[in-house]
């Protein structure tokens, strides 16, 4: 079962850096309706997958690896759950501009974002891939004894 959960949170975290990296590339092309499907597409698939990262992770904690007392006393684990937490509230701003766009594409229509709201998406997938920084060391410290 730990190999399981181990693979599951691999593939769910690859996907979601995946999925951010993707939205980072497009969202900085001229926007056409094709491409306004596809941002709101892979981030379906980053919404997902972040979900399943925090389910599997959840339950790694709790039943599959060192124990709960260990990585709830851990500074890196706390950091990691932290930054993933927060970067997950941020990521609330880029999903409900994506979404703002289904009923105009609907129609048939061209989505018109404003041009500040355009540049706060693509600061907050800046601070995301950032993140994703923080919380690869930080896996990589907690899983390790590190930072304790
Ligand atoms: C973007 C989000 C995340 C990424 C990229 C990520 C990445 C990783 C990586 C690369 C490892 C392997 C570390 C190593 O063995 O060197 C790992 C382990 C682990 N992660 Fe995550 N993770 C994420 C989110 C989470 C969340 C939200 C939780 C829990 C709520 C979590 C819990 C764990 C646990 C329990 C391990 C096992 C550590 C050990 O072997 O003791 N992860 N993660």
């Amino acid at each position: 079962m730990s190999t399981l959960f181990a693979f599951l949170h691999h593939l769910a975290a690859f996907a979601l850096v995946s999925a951010i990296a993707i939205e980072f590339t497009l969202i900085r092309q001229d926007l056409t309706a094709a491409l306004a499907r596809r941002l709101i597409a892979t981030d379906a698939v980053l919404g997902i997958s972040a979900t399943v990262l925090l389910i599997v992770g959840l339950l790694r904690v709790f039943y599959f690896e060192k124990s709960a007392t260990y990585y709830f006393s851990s500074h890196a684990f706390l950091t990691k759950l932290s930054v993933f937490v927060v970067l997950a509230i941020l990521s609330a701003v880029p999903t409900l501009e994506f979404l703002s766009w289904r009923k105009a594409l609907a129609a048939g229509q061209m989505p018109a974002p404003d041009a500040k709201k355009m540049r706060t998406v693509r600061m907050i997938l800046h601070v995301e891939l950032a993140g994703i920084v923080v919380i690869l060391l930080a896996a990589a410290m907690m899983a390790r004894s590190g930072w304790r």
